[in-house]
Order: C-alpha cells, then structure tokens, then sequence
C-alpha cells in the first residue's frame, strides 16, 4: 500500500509503505527490570529490516553542519540510514534534502561528495533539476508530454523534513514525526554545553573521514551514550601514552552523571578537562579554563563544568560526539553487522585558529582509523557483534543492569538524571526509545514517556536551576 500525495509544487512528497506489523516476541528482547537483553539486536536480519523501516525512515537523522554549505547552491551527499541523499542549501538560505536517485529510471543523481551547483543532471538520459528538486529539463520534452506526462510531479523525492538546531541539520523522513525540538527536548539543554558555549556557535573544520567497522551500529550508539566503563580497562594503555597515567585517575569525581530523554543519553563528569586532556595537549586545556567562566555566565556553573569534562553522548539513533576531544560522529549502518563511520572535528567558531589546528591534530591522534582510542574500540565493537554469528551463542542474553536505582528524583537538572557517571542507566534508555519505536505502527502509537521540563522560552540564558 501505498500513499502518494503531489504538495502542488515541484516536488513529490515520499511514497512510503503502511508500517508492517511488530515483529512477534519482540518484547521479550529486553527485560528492563533486570537488565538482559538478547543477542539477536546485534544479529538478526528480520530485526535490521524493521529497524531501517521503523527506526531510521521515522528518527531524525543528522544531515550536515551549517558550515558545511555557506552559500546557495552548495550541497554535499550523505546517508540517511541506507537511504543515499543529497543536502543542498536554497535561495532563500533554508536546506532541503532529496533522495540522490533520478525519478526517471533511478540512477543516482550526483556521484560527488559536495560542491556547488546550480542543478543536478542525471548521467543517464540527461534529465536536469534545479536545487530546489524541481525537473527542468528533458532531451525529447515534447515526447514525454505528448505521453501525458505531468512534469510537476517528477522533480527529485525530498525529504519530508528538515530541520536545524543551533548549526545541526537534521532530516526526517516521516512527516508525521513530531518536530525537532520536541523530538530533542530536554536534550537541548545539554546539547548547548557543545553548540552555544558563547552566542557564536560552532562549525566543523573541512574534510571529514570515514571508515568501515564490522559491527551492528548500536554497538558503538550505546558505547557513547554512556560507557566510561569501559575506558578504565579498553583504554587504559592508550591514556598511560597520551596522559602519562592510568585513566582511572582522571574520572574519580563523584560529582558524575548519566542524563537522557527521549533515548538520546550524555554521560558527564564535571572536571572541566578531563576528556580534553586525553588529546595530550596543555593549550586546549588552557583555552578551556580560560573560557570556562564566560560560560558560567551564559549557561550556569554546572554546565561550565562539562565543557571538557569526562563525557561522551549519543543522539538517537546515531549520532555521537565527545565533548572536549571534539570528534562528531554518524555510525551510518550498513547491513546488521557493518557500519560506515563518518567523522568530523567540531569546533567552537570564536576559537582562535592555533586551538581549531591543535584539535584537529587531537582529534586524528586519538579518534580516527589510525587514532589510539578508536582502534581500541573498533576491535570491541567487531566481536561483541562477530561472537553471535554462534548459533548457540546467539541464543544467550547479555546484561546491562549498571546502576539499577540509581536515577535522582531530586534535581532541577532537566531530563532523566542518574548519579554516577559508570552506570546504564543511558543504555537502557536507549533501548526503551529503540523498543517503542519498532513497536508501533506510527508516531501517534510511540509513548511519551519523558516530561519535558524545558520550554523552548527557557533556553535563552542563563538558565538557573541546576541542583543536582
Ligand atoms: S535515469 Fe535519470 S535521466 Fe533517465
Ligand atoms: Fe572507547
């Protein structure tokens, strides 16, 4: 079945196929109440096809970073999901987002990564569309319409929709989804500790890298969304070489958190460097310090204290970032058992250039394919997927139970808050967000389980309240 309505401009909405039905036993995947969870998220196949259709084609997904595309007419190509798409920037400064396949007989449309163009022509029979997705022209136009054809409704297939929060660009597929800041809502709070430290916002610095790792793309979502637990043992030599001392060293604050909302989940410390620190160089963690007080001002003490801190965060399904080591990243799946790592560096735009050069170079050393900590965690996230190929194997449940009880009821922190920054409780989130969604039919069938405590007013600065 099929819905296919024409917006009365150039371009068509999506066709989209009525949701197919939960997969049977689904529910018993996750046990929330104890911590187990099976195996098969990491394995099967049938469980993959529905996450495509009811998680990925129903999220927002990240697209691209303001500073990616300036002027009118600049474009790069990324994914949604599977789903190849081109990000372009408008006339009039808003981005639109078009599946990168031509209508006619869907050859891909544009086989670079980004530039800048005034129109898209196919390579296989020449049709041409402005950036805006609408058809512009046809070698033989006059065959076609003597053929009935109504060129209105044969313009490139965009994106339901899109949308940015302070330089991210964020696309959904699904136009019934709700909107992007409700989809982010207390998340947003956070989310400023990275993207308005000072009013000036962010940008990426040029060029990204990407890579193939071998393992089910929540493997490495869950991994950020809160497993400093893991670094204390998985990273520990390679903090012994850029720290000159165990890593355990620098996350003893028990002032530490696991927040989340809506399945997106930051994991903090409140050390101001601890992350950064890693990057093994002194001037970052100056610049730091140095800020750190007009960010008091703008976002309150607490916040200040995570700007570099010991953290790592996660936005549903598949985006992450390390506050302070400055990696942004997209685990773009791949199949249920391989993943395309796109990377960038973020960076905040008042920087003075030596800091942007002096992460950049952080970034490549510790989290790139040849960076110390991400060979150390691509190994982990390879065979906690490979092992399940196990017939038997896969038939075991595995557990994630850390810090059972230990959310806070008495804090004015937004979002749900949790003490202890090792802990799961930002796993288990995930997976409650990951089960409602593949559970429903549609938006209106996925619970709101997460009151918003931030209205969209609050987030002009500063914002007060902050007891934990
Ligand atoms: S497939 Fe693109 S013009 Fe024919
Ligand atoms: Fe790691």
């Amino acid at each position: 079945m099929t819905d296919h309505t024409c917006t009365g401009d150039c371009t068509p909405t999506l066709q989209r196929t009525r949701a197919s039905d939960p997969l049977p036993g689904l529910d018993k995947l996750v046990d929330f109440e104890t911590g187990k969870m099976s195996r098969r998220l990491y394995w099967d196949h049938a469980i993959y096809e529905q996450e495509l259709e009811k998680i990925f084609a129903r999220s927002w997904l990240f697209l691209a970073h303001d500073s990616q595309l300036p002027n009118p007419g600049d474009y790069l190509t990324t994914y949604m999901a599977e789903d190849n798409v081109i990000v372009v920037r408008q006339k009039d400064g808003s981005v639109k987002a078009f599946l990168n396949t031509c209508p006619h007989r869907g050859n891909k449309l544009t086989f670079a990564d980004g530039g800048n163009t005034r129109n898209f022509i196919c390579n296989y029979h020449g049709w041409s569309f402005g950036i805006d997705g609408a058809l512009r022209g046809m070698a033989g136009q006059e065959l076609f319409i003597a053929s009935g054809m109504d060129k209105s409704r044969h313009g490139m297939h965009e994106v339901a929709q899109v949308a940015s929060y302070k330089g991210l660009i964020f696309g959904n597929m699904d136009p019934n989804a709700p909107s992007l800041d409700e989809y982010l809502g207390d998340f947003r709070y956070y989310l400023d500790v990275m993207l308005d430290m000072d009013g000036q916002g962010t940008e990426f610095i040029g060029g990204s890298v990407k890579s193939v790792i071998n393992c089910n793309w929540k493997v490495p979502t869950e991994n950020f969304i809160g497993d400093i637990y893991h670094a204390l043992w998985t990273h520990d030599s390679a903090a012994h070489a850029m720290l000159g001392g165990p890593v355990s060293e620098v996350y003893k604050n028990p002032d530490s958190y696991h927040v989340n909302f809506n399945g997106h989940g930051w994991e903090f410390n409140t050390d101001i460097v601890g992350n950064a620190a890693t990057l093994g160089d002194k001037e970052i963690r100056k610049y730091l310090y140095s800020i750190q007080p007009q960010v008091a001002k703008r976002l309150g003490e607490v916040r200040s204290r995570m700007i570099g801190a010991i953290s790592s965060a996660s936005v549903f399904p598949n985006m992450s970032f390390l506050p302070g080591q400055n990696t942004f990243r997209v685990w773009q799946p791949r199949g249920p058992h391989k993943i395309e790592l796109h990377t960038w560096t973020i960076v905040n735009k008042s920087a003075p250039q030596e800091i942007k050069d002096r992460w950049r170079k952080g970034t490549m050393m510790t989290f790139s394919p040849s960076g110390v900590f991400e060979m150390d965690d691509g190994e982990n996230f390879e065979f906690s997927t490979r092992t399940n190929a196990g017939f038997v194997t896969r038939q075991q449940d595995m557990y994630m139970g850390l810090g059972l009880g230990s959310q806070l009821t008495d804090t004015d922190l937004p979002g749900n808050v949790f003490r202890n920054q090792v802990n799961e409780a930002n796993h288990r989130a995930f997976y409650r967000r990951w089960m409602d969604l593949m559970q429903a039919r549609d938006w209106s069938e996925v619970p709101r389980r997460d009151v918003p405590k931030v209205k969209d007013g609050d987030l002009v600065y500063p914002m007060a309240k902050e007891s934990v």
